[in-house]
Order: structure tokens, then C-alpha cells, then sequence
């Protein structure tokens, strides 16, 4: 029942997207403009003065502080109003910013949900609006960014889970959702995002297992699933992400052995589990196949504690932490938890 409900008024808003694109075919640098003016009238504090003094109506748009027009349309193509300290919520006027291609609202105290009308947004590639305030299920709507390639919504207070219809957004490069509060497992078709090559989640409230699928993402440099309540094995398909470059899954509930495989990524820099429940012993030739490793980080496992003999072929390791977990440990894990 839930899920239907859900799908119907996925339906109305797909209806809702249709019927408004095509009422907003007669738009120009004045409807842009319009939108502009209509956020900095929802900004409700500015304490250095950045739209103040530039967002006026005796200046043209394309000259206002982080407003960057396009030669070819004069329209506004890019909006960076990152770290300017500013507080307010974002209108759904902004969604008649039709040529927008990259909004950084970054590092502000913008709060509220976002609006649906930035489905209207369709030809935005880069879309950061991390350590903000924003509020809300994570939004489904999202995959009507038919070009999106960064999506960072890290630092926010996002809940609800992650859209399974994340997995259709097949342009997205970087997902990044560190430090939110969402819940639920991580969709299981996840690896269909075949051009992924980031993708954090770290400190949120994931329940389940890791997607078999990501072996699918084959692009995959940057995986950080740690701070959060993931169970199971570790799935002996990651080995297969040649590109990988950091693989960072600490302090969750994680079982069994590190798959060999792993080992077996050449590209690999940062391998780190600290703070799960992995057992069994690392392999003797754990350095042969990962030259360039720079971090291994092992501590607070149940790993049989042996130095592999290969060690010495890991030329460039700085930093190798393999702590046992002793009461006092745990104890502290707790506390900086
Ligand atoms: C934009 O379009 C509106 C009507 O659609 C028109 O009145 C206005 O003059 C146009 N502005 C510019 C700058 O072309
Ligand atoms: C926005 O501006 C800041 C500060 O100038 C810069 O660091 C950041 O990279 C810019 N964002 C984009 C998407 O270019
Ligand atoms: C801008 O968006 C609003 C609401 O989303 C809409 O009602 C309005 O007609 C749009 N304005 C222009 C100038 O296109
Ligand atoms: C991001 O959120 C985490 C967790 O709440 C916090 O520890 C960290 O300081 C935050 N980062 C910034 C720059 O606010
Ligand atoms: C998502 O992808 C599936 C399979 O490619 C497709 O059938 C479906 O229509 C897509 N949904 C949306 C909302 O794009
Ligand atoms: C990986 O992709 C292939 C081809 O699309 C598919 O048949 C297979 O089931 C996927 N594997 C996983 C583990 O999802
Ligand atoms: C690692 O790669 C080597 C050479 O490609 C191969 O012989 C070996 O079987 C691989 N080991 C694992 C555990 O995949
Ligand atoms: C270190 O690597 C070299 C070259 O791959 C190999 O011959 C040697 O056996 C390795 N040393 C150890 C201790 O595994």
C-alpha cells in the first residue's frame, strides 16, 4: 500500500514536469532574473554583504557576484554562492534557472526541503549543496537530472533512504551523502551506475549488507561506507574494481574475511576496515599485488595478528594500523563514536 502510494504521486509529479516544461518555452535573461531575485528575497541573512550590494536590478545579471552567464545565450549557466555565510530557504522559482548547468550552494545555512521545481533543471551537470542545513526525504526526483554527473549533498540533514531510482541516474559520477541521516539498506541495484567513481556514505544509518552489484561500477575509485550499521561479508566481487583507489568501510558491523581479491587491485591506495568484526588471517603475498598501498588500516577486528612476510614489497606504506580490541579499546571506540 505504501509503495503504491509512493509510485502514484511519482506519477502526478511526472505529469506535473511535463505539463510545466512545456509552459516555460518563452523564458530569456529577464525570467533568470526574476528567479535571482526571488532567492536573494528568501535569504534572511547575508552578514558579509555579498547580494546586498551586487543583486540589483541597475546591474546586469550576468555581472552579479558568483553569477556566470554563457556567451552563446546570455543566460545564467553557472551559480556558485558557496561559503558567503548565507541563511534563508531555496524558492521554486529557482528552477526557472533552465540553462543552469553547475549550482554550488556549498558551506552555507541554507534549510528547508529543496523544491521540486529544480526538476526543471534539466541541463545541470554539477550540483553540490553540502554543509547546509537541508531538511527532507532524500528526493526521488533527482532522476529527472537526466545530465547530472555530482550530486553532493554531504552535511546536511537528509533522512528517508536512498531512492532505488538512484540507480537510473546513469550520468552520475560522484555521490556523496556523507554525514546525513539516512536510513534504510543501499539500493540493491546500485552497480548499475556504471560511470560512478565516488561514492560516500558515510555516517548515516545503513542497515543490510553491500550490494553484490557494485562489482558492476567498475569505475569505482572512491568507496567510504564507514560510521554506519552494515552487516554481512565483503563482497568478493569488489577485487574486481580495477580503478579503485581508496576503499575505506570502518567501524561497522562487517563479518567473515577480507576477500584475496582485494589485494589484487593494483591501484589501491587506502584499504582501510578499522572497527568491524573481520576474522581470518591476511595473506602472505598481501604486498605483491598492491604496490602503491599507502594506508592499511586493520585495528579493532577479530584478525588472526601476523606480520605477512611481503610486507617489504610495500614500498610506499606510511601508515599500517592492525590494533587488537581490548576491553579499554572498545571501550573508547564507544566514546569517540
Ligand atoms: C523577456 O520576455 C518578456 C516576455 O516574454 C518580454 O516582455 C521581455 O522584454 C523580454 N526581456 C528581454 C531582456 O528580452
Ligand atoms: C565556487 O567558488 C569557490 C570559491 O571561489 C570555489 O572553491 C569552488 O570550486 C567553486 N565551485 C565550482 C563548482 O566551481
Ligand atoms: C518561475 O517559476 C514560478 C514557480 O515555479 C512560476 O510560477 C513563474 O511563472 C516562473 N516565472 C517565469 C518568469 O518564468
Ligand atoms: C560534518 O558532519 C560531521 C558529523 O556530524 C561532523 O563531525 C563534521 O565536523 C562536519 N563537518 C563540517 C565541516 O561541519
Ligand atoms: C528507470 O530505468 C528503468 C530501466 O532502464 C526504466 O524502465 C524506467 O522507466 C526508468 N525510470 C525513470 C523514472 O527514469
Ligand atoms: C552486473 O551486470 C550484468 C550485466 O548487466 C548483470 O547481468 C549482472 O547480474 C550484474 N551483476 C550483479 C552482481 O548485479
Ligand atoms: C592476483 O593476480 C595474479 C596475477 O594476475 C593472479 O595470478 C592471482 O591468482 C590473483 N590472486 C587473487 C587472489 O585474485
Ligand atoms: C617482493 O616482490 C618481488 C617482485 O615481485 C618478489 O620476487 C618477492 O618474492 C617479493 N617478496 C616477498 C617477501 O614476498
Amino acid at each position: 500500500m505504501e509503495k503504491l502510494v509512493a509510485f502514484s504521486s511519482f506519477l502526478l509529479l511526472l505529469q506535473y514536469y511535463v505539463i510545466s516544461s512545456s509552459a516555460m518555452t518563452q523564458s530569456n535573461i529577464s525570467t533568470d532574473q526574476l528567479a535571482l531575485l526571488s532567492l536573494k528575497s528568501q535569504i534572511i541573512s547575508d552578514p558579509f554583504h555579498f547580494l546586498d550590494e551586487s543583486w540589483s536590478r541597475a546591474m546586469s545579471v550576468c555581472h552579479w557576484v558568483g553569477v556566470t552567464c554563457g556567451s552563446r545565450h546570455q543566460r545564467v549557466r553557472i551559480l556558485n554562492l558557496s561559503n558567503m555565510d548565507l541563511m534563508g530557504i531555496i524558492p521554486g522559482e529557482l528552477g526557472n534557472l533552465t540553462f543552469l548547468v553547475s549550482l554550488d550552494l556549498g558551506s552555507n545555512n541554507f534549510h528547508g526541503n529543496l523544491p521540486q521545481e529544480m526538476t526543471h533543471l534539466h541541463r545541470l551537470k554539477f550540483l553540490d549543496l553540502s554543509f547546509n542545513s537541508f531538511s527532507g526525504e532524500v528526493p526521488s526526483w533527482f532522476v529527472f537530472l537526466h545530465q547530472l554527473q555530482v550530486l553532493n549533498l554531504g552535511n546536511n540533514s537528509f533522512t528517508g533512504s536512498i531512492p532505488s531510482l538512484f540507480s537510473n541516474m546513469s550520468t552520475l559520477e560522484t555521490l556523496n551523502m556523507n554525514f546525513n541521516s539516512i536510513e534504510g539498506q543501499i539500493p540493491k541495484v546500485i552497480g548499475s551506475l556504471i560511470n560512478l567513481r565516488v561514492l560516500k556514505l558515510r555516517g548515516n544509518k545503513l542497515k543490510g549488507s553491500i550490494p553484490l552489484s557494485l562489482s558492476n561500477a567498475s569505475r569505482l575509485e572512491t568507496l567510504d561506507l564507514s560510521y554506519n550499521s552494515l552487516h554481512g561479508n565483503i563482497p568478493e566481487g569488489i577485487g574486481n574494481l580495477h580503478n579503485m583507489n581508496s576503499l575505506v568501510i570502518q567501524f561497522n558491523q562487517l563479518m567473515g574475511s577480507i576477500p584475496s581479491t582485494i589485494f589484487n587491485i593494483s591501484r589501491i591506495e587506502f584499504i582501510a576496515f578499522t572497527g568491524n568484526s573481520l576474522s581470518g588471517s591476511l595473506p602472505n603475498g598481501l604486498c605483491n599485488g598492491i604496490p602503491i598501498l599507502k594506508g592499511l588500516y586493520l585495528s579493532y577486528n577479530k584478525l588472526y595478528r601476523h606480520m605477512p612476510t611481503s610486507l617489504s614489497n610495500c614500498s610506499q606504506l606510511q601508515i599500517l594500523s592492525y590494533r587488537k580490541m581490548s576491553l579499554m579499546d572498545q571501550y573508547k571506540v564507544k566514546l569517540e563514536d
